[in-house]
C-alpha cells in the first residue's frame, strides 16, 4: 500500500441525535483520486469537513498526511491545511472582495506569504481554471459556473498535495464540466491526491481511481469504476440506474 494521505478510522458523527457517519473507515493513498457518491443529505460534505478539520468526530480519528487532524489545536490543523485545497459546495466567495482578492485571501491574511509569491500563485491558479482575466471582477459580476471556478482557483493557490472538491461540476455547462474533469486529471498527472464528491456519475467514472458510495452512515462499496458499475449491491445498482435512466 502507498503512503496514506487521508485516513478515517471508525469515524462517527451525529447531529441532533441522528447519526450521519456511523463508524466510517476510509483510506486515500498518495496519487489516487477517490470519488464519493451518495444521496443528498447522506453525509458527503460532512465527510470532507472532517478531513479539513472543520468538524470534529464524536468518535474515531481523522489522519491527514499521517498526522492527526482531529483532536488537535487549530494551529496544528492550519499547518496541515496549508498542504490541502478545499473547494466548498457553496463556492463561499466573499462578495465584497474582487476575484483576485478572494483567491489571494488566505495566503495574505492567514499565512502572510510574501506579496510577489501571492501574486504568482494567484495568476497561475486563475490560468489553470481558465479565468486569467477575471482578477478585477467582483463575484456579483460572475456566472455561477465562473464562481465555481474561482472557488477552485482559491483552493489551488495552496499548491496543495491534496485537493478536496465538493461537487466541482455542479452548475457547469457540459463543456466547462469536461474542462473541470480535465483539470482534476491534470493535477492527478502531477501526482496530487484528491477526493471528489459528485452527483455526476459521468465525471465520477472518468476521474475516479476508486469510487465509494456512502449510505446509512457507511461506505457500502469501495472499488474501481468497473467494479462499481457492475456491482450487484441493490442500493448501488438503484443509484446508478437512476442516473442513466
Ligand atoms: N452543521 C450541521 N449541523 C446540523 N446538521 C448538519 C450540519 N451539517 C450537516 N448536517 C446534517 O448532516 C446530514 C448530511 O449533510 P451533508 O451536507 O454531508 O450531506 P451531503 O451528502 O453533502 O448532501 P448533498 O448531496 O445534498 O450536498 C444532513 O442531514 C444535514 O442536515
Ligand atoms: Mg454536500
Amino acid at each position: 500500500m502507498g503512503e496514506k494521505i487521508v485516513e478515517l478510522r471508525s469515524v462517527s458523527k451525529a447531529f441532533h441525535g441522528r447519526k450521519v457517519l456511523d463508524g466510517v473507515d476510509l483510506v486515500l493513498e498518495k496519487g489516487q483520486t477517490l470519488v464519493i457518491i451518495g444521496c443528498s443529505g447522506i453525509g458527503k460534505s460532512v465527510t470532507l469537513k472532517h478531513i479539513v478539520g472543520l468538524m470534529e468526530p464524536d468518535e474515531g480519528q481523522v489522519l491527514v498526511f499521517g498526522r492527526p487532524m482531529s483532536g488537535v489545536s487549530e494551529r496544528e490543523k492550519n499547518r496541515l491545511r496549508l498542504r490541502m485545497g478545499m473547494v466548498f459546495q457553496s463556492g463561499a466567495l466573499f462578495d465584497f472582495l474582487t476575484v483576485e482578492e478572494n483567491v489571494a485571501f488566505a495566503l495574505r491574511e492567514k499565512y502572510a506569504l510574501p506579496e510577489d509569491e501571492v501574486r504568482r500563485r494567484v495568476k497561475e491558479a486563475l490560468e489553470l481554471v481558465g479565468l486569467p482575466d477575471a482578477g478585477e471582477k467582483m463575484p456579483s459580476e460572475l456566472s455561477g459556473g465562473m464562481r465555481k471556478r474561482v472557488a477552485v482557483a482559491r483552493a489551488l493557490v495552496y499548491e496543495p498535495e491534496l485537493m478536496l472538491y465538493d461537487e466541482p461540476t455542479a452548475g457547469l455547462d457540459p463543456i466547462r464540466a469536461k474542462a473541470m474533469d480535465e483539470l482534476v486529471l491534470k493535477l492527478k498527472s502531477q501526482g496530487k491526491s484528491a477526493i471528489v464528491v459528485t452527483h455526476d456519475l459521468h465525471s465520477a467514472f472518468k476521474i475516479g481511481d476508486r469510487i465509494c458510495m456512502l449510505h446509512e452512515g457507511r461506505f457500502i462499496i469501495d472499488g474501481g469504476p468497473d467494479e462499481v458499475r457492475n456491482s450487484d449491491d441493490p442500493v448501488v445498482k438503484r443509484f446508478i440506474s437512476a442516473f442513466y435512466d
